[in-house]
């Protein structure tokens, strides 16, 4: 019988549960009867229905709401990234190459499409964690992905052990390298992607006639000050938008919040057809 995706999120945190570090204490962790993560000093997460586990239950409400995450996954699900995701495909199959079940944390996970297509890439030769602040993020990964350690947490605190992590990935997400160099297991790789010049900028033209998006200096230099054999590598592309993306792309992405209904609307008549990506991977060692 086809497991309920809410016992297949269980099965696999059960099997995992030893890679758990207590938010209140971090003495470890075990599960309780399928139903709650449990540490040696009695204190209790209950799962939730859709089988996620909330480990920062001081979370507050962020702007990234149900609608965004909504919205990120028609995107993402259409290819959007495909040749980003293909990247951390080729690299991460390499890592793991004589890894026995490798696990691969990813940092700030969003709605979980990225980490679901590169498990379905890999043959789900990995045990996928995704974590993220952003509850509604988890609800959405938990209930569109089952097979995968879902959890709220905030990852400059990660409940976890030290040094099980093989990959961590960080996708558009903020980062804390002392936090993954903690996690990650001697030689385990970080994958980071931040966004160049040119991301989205037929969005930029109209919510911002045209500034330059504000990037982070020298993304390179400061990810080099933490990890070793440090890469990077751009990677630039346009999209063309299949018919109907053009509003969930408005609403998927932080560029948008505050904008008004009138550019709302300017950008919808314009009728964007084609997106540029311009992304770039950072990878490196732990340290
Ligand atoms: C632009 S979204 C990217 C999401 C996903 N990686 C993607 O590419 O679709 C940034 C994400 O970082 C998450 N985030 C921000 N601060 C965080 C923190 N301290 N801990 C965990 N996640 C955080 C947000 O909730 C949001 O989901
Ligand atoms: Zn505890």
């Amino acid at each position: 019988m086809k497991l309920s995706k809410k016992m297949q999120n269980v099965k696999v945190m059960e099997r995992n549960a030893g890679l758990f570090s207590c938010p209140i204490c971090s003495a470890s962790m075990q599960m309780a009867d399928q139903a709650s993560l449990v540490c040696e000093n009695g204190h209790s997460f209950d799962l939730a229905k859709s089988g996620y586990v909330n480990l920062a239950p001081q979370a507050h409400m962020t702007k990234y709401d149900k609608s965004l995450f909504e919205a990120r996954t028609a995107v993402m699900s259409s290819g959007f990234f495909a040749p980003v995701i293909q990247k951390l495909f080729h690299l991460i199959k390499q890592q793991i190459v004589d890894v026995d079940n490798p696990v691969v944390l990813d940092a700030g996970c969003g709605e979980g499409t990225h980490l679901s297509t590169i498990h379905a890439q890999l043959e789900s030769r990995i045990v996928g964690i995704g974590i993220d602040l952003a509850k509604e993020g988890i609800v959405a990964a938990s209930k569109n992905y089952p097979g995968f350690v879902w959890s709220v947490a905030d990852l400059a605190a990660m409940p976890f052990r030290d040094e099980q992590i093989d990959v961590i990935l960080n996708v558009l997400s903020p980062a804390n390298f002392a936090e993954f160099t903690r996690l990650l297991k001697p030689g385990g790789t970080v994958l980071k992607v931040v966004p160049e010049s040119g991301y989205l900028k037929e969005l930029r033209e109209v919510f911002y006639e045209g500034k330059p998006q504000k990037e982070e200096s020298d993304p390179v230099g400061r990810f080099a000050e933490h990890f070793d054999d440090v890469q990077s590598e751009r990677v630039t592309y346009t999209f063309e938008l299949p018919e109907g993306l053009l509003v969930p792309l408005i609403h998927m992405t932080p560029l948008t919040w505050g904008a008004s209904e009138e550019k709302i609307e300017e950008a919808l008549r314009i009728g964007i057809r084609e997106i540029t990506i311009d992304l770039r991977v950072i990878w490196g060692i732990r340290r």
